[in-house]
């Protein structure tokens, strides 16, 4: 039977991928005990912070390659793709994408110190982001306009998915002051935005891989929010993934504005105190550098 509300698991509220609606619990067992590589790399974020972006860079990073991936990300995306199996078939390096929080992260990525590419955007522009998302692929509910679906699902803990921004945030943060090895790398979406060739090449640098300028700059280039969202609306066509239907409906909203800030057209001044005094309270105890602007 399907579930009525938000299915919800280990405190948290699951996005609705099909695996996780039929059984979060042995999606999140399957993840966190995967046979992994040394040099398999995840890139993770909270949901609306540039996956497919990130995802598609790093891809043609160690790929050494500025063509655009022929399967899309959905086909590595481990708690929505359609059957888990399909991780062991994939030729490596295996470039998984998640927005698992980091307690679930598989064992033996961790025991490797396998590489995790981690990106961070302001959770302002989340909001607005996964606001649009929702409305569009239809599961607001009730939920009628911004504002409502800030207050009662984005800042709710009851409702927010997975574990909400602030404690997803926060625990990467704990987990990147216990990684001696140099494991996780943040990259912040506001970042590669205004500086796209230059975050390209740190990345580039931290996955050891050797490519000449003119290489790099063609890869952040291919990868500019135009470019990405012409090349993501056929890609998807020929693929495993070609008949799930959510993802049909979420493609236009992977690729919807990009832009730093858009979230100045959807809070009101009132919405924005309030937001930044909650804000003030759950980061007083962290470092975590967010770029509203
Ligand atoms: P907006 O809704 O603000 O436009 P995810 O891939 O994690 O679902 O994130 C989607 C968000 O990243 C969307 O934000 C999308 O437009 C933005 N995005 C995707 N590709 C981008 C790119 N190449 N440059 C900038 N933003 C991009």
């Amino acid at each position: 039977p399907k579930p009525t509300g938000p299915v919800v698991f280990d405190g948290m509220v699951v996005p609705p991928f099909p695996p996780l609606l039929q059984d979060a619990g042995k999606r999140f067992e399957e993840i966190k005990n995967m046979e992994c590589r040394k040099d398999d790399v995840i890139v993770v974020t909270y949901p609306k912070s540039g996956t497919h972006w990130a995802w598609e860079i790093v891809t043609m990073l160690l790929k050494q390659r500025a063509e655009y991936s022929k399967e899309p990300m959905e086909c590595f995306f481990l708690e929505a793709m359609p059957d888990f199996n399909f991780v062991h078939n994939v030729p490596s390096p295996r470039i998984f994408n998640t927005h698992i929080p980091i307690r679930w992260f598989p064992n033996q990525h961790i025991e490797n110190g396998a590489k995790i590419v981690h990106v961070l955007r302001n959770p302002k522009d989340i909001a607005v982001s996964m606001y649009h998302h929702f409305k569009n692929v239809g599961i607001l509910g009730d939920v009628e306009n911004f504002q409502i679906f800030l207050e009662k699902m984005f800042m709710n803990p009851k409702a927010q998915v997975m574990d909400g921004w602030f404690k997803f945030e926060k625990d990467f943060e704990k987990a990147k002051k216990n990684d001696k090895r140099g494991a996780i790398i943040t990259v912040h979406y506001e970042s590669l935005k205004k500086n796209p060739v230059q975050e390209t090449k740190r990345l580039a640098e931290y996955l050891n891989v050797e490519l000449s300028k003119e290489e790099i700059t063609e890869i952040s280039d291919k990868c500019s929010f135009k470019k990405l969202k012409l090349a993501s609306q056929t890609v998807k066509d020929n693929s495993l993934v070609a008949n799930v239907e959510l993802f049909k409906k979420t493609e236009p909203f992977v690729h919807r504005k990009g832009e730093i800030g858009d979230w100045k057209n959807h809070f009101t001044v009132a919405m924005n105190e309030n937001f930044d005094a909650i804000f003030k309270e759950e980061m007083k105890n962290s470092n975590i550098q967010v770029q509203f602007e």
